[in-house]
C-alpha cells in the first residue's frame, strides 16, 4: 500500500535511520516500536510527508514520491498521499469549538462536494461504528480521553483513507479507556483496514501486529 525504499531522515548532522526499507501491506497492521527518541514519530509522519525525507523514495500504487522533488511537484504528490491516508495523534487534536458530529464532518465538507445529509449521514455511522453515536451533539471539552480518541478516529475514517496511521493512540489513556480505543482498532483491522501504529506497549503490539517493526536507537 506504501512502501519505503532505501528511506534517509536527518535532523541537521544527525541521521535518524538511513537506507531504511518498510512496506505497509494492504489489509494488514504494522507495528512500530522502540525506544523514546528512536525516530517512530518521524517515521510515521514521513509517511503522510508531514516529515520529508533526505534520500530514498516513497511509493504509494501508482505514485512516486522520490527524495528532493522540487517543491509544486512535491507539494502536488503530497496532496494525492493525503487523500489516501489519515493521521491519529496521541493527543486527539479535535476542534474544541466544533460538536463531535462537526468534527467528524469538517474534512469531508471542505474536501469533497458531497451533500451535507449525506455526510453527516456517513458521519453517524462512523461515530456508531467507534460507539460514540449518543456523543454526536456533544463538545470534546465534556469527553474522557478515551471519548475523544474514539472521536478522533471516526474523523480520520471520514474522509475514507485507505491507510490509517496512529501516533501512541492510549498512551495518554487510563486501561479501560485504552480497552475501548483497542476494540475500535482491532475492529478496523477485521474490516481489512491497512494500519501503521506506534506504540509503546509490547503487549499491545504483539496482540494487533501483522508486521513488527523495531526501532534501532538513535545514532550519530
Ligand atoms: N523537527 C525536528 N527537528 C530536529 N530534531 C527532531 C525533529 N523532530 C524530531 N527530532 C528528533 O528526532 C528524534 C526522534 O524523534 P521522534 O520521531 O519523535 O521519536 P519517537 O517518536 O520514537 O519518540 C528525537 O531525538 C527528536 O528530538
Ligand atoms: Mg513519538
Amino acid at each position: 500500500m506504501i512502501s519505503l525504499r532505501a528511506v534517509t531522515k536527518r535532523f541537521g548532522e544527525r541521521t535518524l535511520f538511513g537506507g531504511f526499507d518498510l512496506d505497509l501491506a494492504p489489509g494488514k497492521t504494522t507495528v512500530l516500536m522502540g525506544r523514546s527518541g528512536s525516530g517512530k514519530s518521524t517515521l510515521l509522519r514521513l509517511l503522510n510527508q508531514l516529515e520529508r525525507h533526505d534520500a530514498g523514495t516513497l511509493r504509494c500504487g501508482e505514485l512516486e514520491i522520490p527524495a528532493g522533488l522540487p517543491h509544486g511537484e512535491w507539494q502536488r504528490r503530497t496532496l494525492q498521499l493525503r487523500r489516501r491516508t489519515a493521521m491519529v495523534f496521541q493527543s486527539y487534536q479535535l476542534f474544541p469549538h466544533l460538536s463531535v458530529l462537526d468534527n467528524v464532518t469538517l474534512a469531508p465538507r471542505v474536501v469533497r462536494g458531497a451533500e451535507r445529509s449525506a455526510i453527516e449521514a456517513k458521519a453517524r455511522e462512523l461515530l456508531a461504528q467507534v460507539g460514540m453515536a449518543a456523543a454526536a451533539e456533544r463538545f470534546p471539552a465534556r469527553l474522557s480521553g478515551g471519548e475523544a480518541q474514539r472521536v478522533a478516529i471516526a474523523r480520520a475514517l471520514a474522509t475514507d483513507p485507505e491507510v490509517l496511521l496512529l501516533d501512541e493512540p492510549t498512551s495518554a489513556l487510563d486501561p479501560n479507556s485504552t480497552a475501548d480505543v483497542v476494540a475500535v482498532i482491532a475492529d478496523l483491522k477485521r474490516r481489512g483496514m491497512t494500519l501503521a501504529m506506534v506504540t509503546h506497549d509490547p503487549d499491545l503490539g504483539r496482540s494487533l501486529a501483522d508486521q513488527l517493526v523495531e526501532l534501532p536507537r538513535l545514532r550519530g
